[in-house]
């Protein structure tokens, strides 16, 4: 007798490319009944139900997914993680993708963060924390040479300063100080600067195995040759040919230490682990740990990757992980972001987007929705600052690269900006990095 597979309805937290590339890879999964994103974008109403729920408020979520007898929660970003939305569907019996609130304070508080590394005797940079801003003004007036001023709490990826001397030091912590981050800047780190390349690995954990997922890097500075103000991220490539594969175990290792500790610390942590490294003389040196998926590290891992990922999410939620569940497309993935002019400052919505279609007929090329929406015409049009990613997957990074730059020469919006160096870094040897 053929077994039946069970299928389950599924409802994904967010809107951004990272949630559409979810999306995509839940939608292959044989146990996909129906797919609900709340609020989701212009590009995922496709496959899925749009849902008019504040995802961020755990009373909204819990009551939607026992009204439509949800049978997965999969939180995207990290603002609904930190609003305790995973501890309160778990709390109603809902099976659910994403950390519980104390775990996820990995992401949310820096200091957290440096505290659990070194219980776990993870190696990072140098740090002290400050809340009064005099003391924090004293401190970085007496170092020598460049430091790294970092916001706390969660600032949308803006609250790091790299200042190349005391002086900008001093701008940064009184930006922080300030309130330019909110509350996120009431506590203040400052560390030590470290350099070398940064390689993003993003972990699955039930909170006891750990399976890595391949390595990306992703560009945040909004211009070429990393340079203007840091974004959510301009583009990623994966795997990143640069790691050494003793680089890639050391860094497996930190993750499963991390995991170990926070469980050892009495707050296990399960669903996706991103760990951003930085591949110092001395080693891999964590830089930051978030919550969740990266993006758009996800928009260029997820398309590698053969597995059926909703029994993968429901595995680290019930504590059955295993890492035969993920294996691995030899093929590169570049995805390039396309963001409207003035990103990440100010910019205009509402612009008509064209030649997706054309994109798309490219072969090995995928778009990913972010700040796209559709209009009263049914028109699509742009609604944020990065608008849509485009990924290519092909058998040489020079092929995936080439025409993911096809794909975004094809699309067009009025304000279209993107770098045109994604991918330049991801060379055999290290010089010019
Ligand atoms: P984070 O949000 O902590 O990852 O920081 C954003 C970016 O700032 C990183 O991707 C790095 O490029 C840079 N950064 C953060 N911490 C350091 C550090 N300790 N030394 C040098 N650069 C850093
Ligand atoms: N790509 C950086 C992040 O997701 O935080």
């Amino acid at each position: 007798m053929a077994s039946t597979i069970r299928k389950i309805d599924i409802l994904l937290l967010g809107s951004g490319g990272r949630e559409h590339a979810l999306l995509d890879k839940l939608a292959d999964s044989p146990h996909a009944g129906a797919l609900y994103v709340a609020p989701g974008n212009g590009g995922m109403l496709g496959s899925a139900t749009c849902v008019g729920i504040d995802p961020e408020s755990p009373i909204e979520v819990v009551a939607w997914a026992l009204a439509h007898d949800i049978g997965l929660v999969v939180i995207g970003p990290e603002a609904p993680l930190m609003a305790g939305v995973a501890d309160a569907c778990r709390s109603a019996h809902i099976p659910t993708f994403g950390p519980n609130l104390e775990a996820a304070r990995i992401e949310g508080s820096k200091k957290f963060a440096k505290q659990v590394m070194g219980r776990a005797g993870v190696p990072t940079a140098a740090w002290r924390s400050f809340t009064d801003e005099k003391g924090c003004l004293d401190y970085v007036a007496r170092l020598d040479g460049p430091c790294v001023v970092k916001a706390d709490g969660l600032a949308a990826g803006k609250g790091v300063i790299v200042a190349k001397d005391a002086e900008e030091a001093a701008e940064g912590v009184r930006a922080c100080f300030s309130g330019a981050f909110g509350e996120a800047g009431d506590s203040v780190l400052i560390e030590e600067a470290l350099s070398g390349p940064e390689c993003s690995l993003l972990v699955l954990t039930d909170g006891r195995t750990v399976v890595p997922l391949a390595t990306s890097q992703d560009h945040k500075r909004a211009y070429e040759g990393d340079t203007g103000p840091n974004t959510g991220g301009m583009g990623a490539y994966s795997p990143v040919p640069s790691v050494a594969s003793a680089e890639f175990d050391e860094m497996i290792e930190i993750m499963e230490r991390i995991v170990v500790q926070l469980a050892a610390d009495g707050t296990p942590y399960s669903g996706c682990l991103y760990g951003g490294f930085m591949l110092t003389d001395e080693g891999p040196k964590v830089l930051e740990f978030n919550a969740r998926f990266g993006d758009p590290e996800t928009q260029a891992v997820l398309p590698r990757m053969h597995a059926d990922l909703v029994e993968v999410m429901l595995a680290c939620d019930r504590g059955v992980l295993d890492r035969g569940m993920i294996s691995w497309d030899d093929d590169w993935a570049v995805s390039v972001v396309l963001a409207s002019a003035g990103y990440p400052g100010p910019y205009e919505v509402g612009k008509p987007i064209t030649g997706i279609k054309a994109a798309e007929a490219l072969e090995g090329v995928t778009i990913y929705h972010a700040g796209t929406a559709l209009d009263a015409d049914g028109t699509l049009v742009t609604s944020g600052g990065r608008v849509l990613a485009v990924t290519a997957v092909a058998p040489t990074f020079e092929a995936a690269r080439a025409r993911a730059y096809e794909g975004a020469g094809l699309i067009d919006f009025d304000g279209k900006s993107f770098r045109t160096d994604i991918g330049m870094k991801a060379v055999p040897d290290r010089s010019g990095l």
